[in-house]
């Protein structure tokens, strides 16, 4: 559990990475120096051309692979020890829910696997946060694509993680729903103070939901820029935000860096 960090520890802390993948055809170099440090409580979006490395980094953070090189830091730990303690929640595009369990049975699963007592009233407090305290006996596929990310979301949440890692989760989703998971998410943040890293193809969903944005640049992936966004603190935006000349403005900065990537940035769309 989350209680053995010291206070002000980064959320994340990466140093020099490299990663190089090994394949059939050759090397693929998919990350090459990279250096960023989230800070406890802090939302980072990644965003940057399909390729550039967003969920190879990703993986990194939440143990599922290893740097070639370089280091990296999960509020001090070897990002294997924070897996074990269970110091992050992760939600990806797909919601990967297990079709056979209830709504309520997907999201007890972390909290069953770590024998938590208390587990009824933990998964009622979660389904409320998320909206679907009258879903928790439903199916999956009894659910919209919407919903099915909410529970992910607040399985995600389930451990109490101080730090989500969110690749795409809102990617499927059409644009109405999208905006309000953003909203939703926003509000779960400013209650559970969890920092986030959040990889996106989205320009305004990045703005909307950060304090700052990271701009990558194609293979091998580099940090292009690092775009603080100089709006009203993430726990105060609301939908009004999104009409606001200084999210626009933001909007054209990240649009601006990303295009001064060494090539056009292919597969980024202003949705
Ligand atoms: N397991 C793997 N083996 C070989 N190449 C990989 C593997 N995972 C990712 N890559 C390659 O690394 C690069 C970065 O991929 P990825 O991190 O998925 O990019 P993004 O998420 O930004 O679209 C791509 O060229 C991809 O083909
Ligand atoms: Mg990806």
């Amino acid at each position: 559990m989350t209680q053995d960090i010291v206070p002000g520890t980064p959320a994340v802390t990466v140093t020099g990475v490299d990663k190089t993948f090994e394949t059939r055809s050759g090397q693929v170099h998919a990350l090459q120096g990279i250096d960023l440090e989230v800070a406890a409580g802090e939302f980072v979006s990644l965003i940057g051309p399909s390729g550039c490395g967003k969920s190879t980094l990703m993986r990194l953070i939440a143990d599922l692979d290893q740097a070639t090189s370089g280091s990296i830091s999960v509020f001090g730990k070897p990002p294997g020890r924070a897996r074990r303690d269970q110091d992050y929640g992760i939600a990806f595009q797909q919601a990967g829910l297990l079709p056979w369990r209830t709504v309520a049975g997907n999201v007890s699963l972390p909290l069953e696997l770590h024998g938590d007592r208390g587990r009824a009233g933990r998964v009622a407090e979660l389904l409320e946060m998320v909206g679907l305290s009258d879903f928790g006996d439903r199916y999956p596929d009894q659910l919209s694509g919407g919903m099915q990310q909410r529970v992910a979301i607040a399985r995600a949440l389930a451990e109490r993680p101080k730090l989500l890692l969110m690749d795409e989760p809102f990617g499927a989703l059409d644009e109405m729903t999208r905006e309000r998971m953003q909203t939703e998410l926003v509000r779960i943040c400013a209650e559970t103070g969890a920092a986030v890293v959040f990889v996106t193809h989205s320009i305004p969903e990045a703005v909307f939901l950060s304090d700052r944005v990271v701009v990558m640049s194609p293979r091998p992936g580099r940090i292009q820029e690092i775009v603080p966004m100089r709006l009203e603190s993430t726990s105060s935006r609301t939908e009004a935000l999104r009409e606001d000349e200084t999210f626009f403005a933001m909007v054209t900065a990240v649009r601006e860096a990303l295009h001064q990537g060494s090539h056009a940035p292919r597969g980024v769309e202003n949705r």
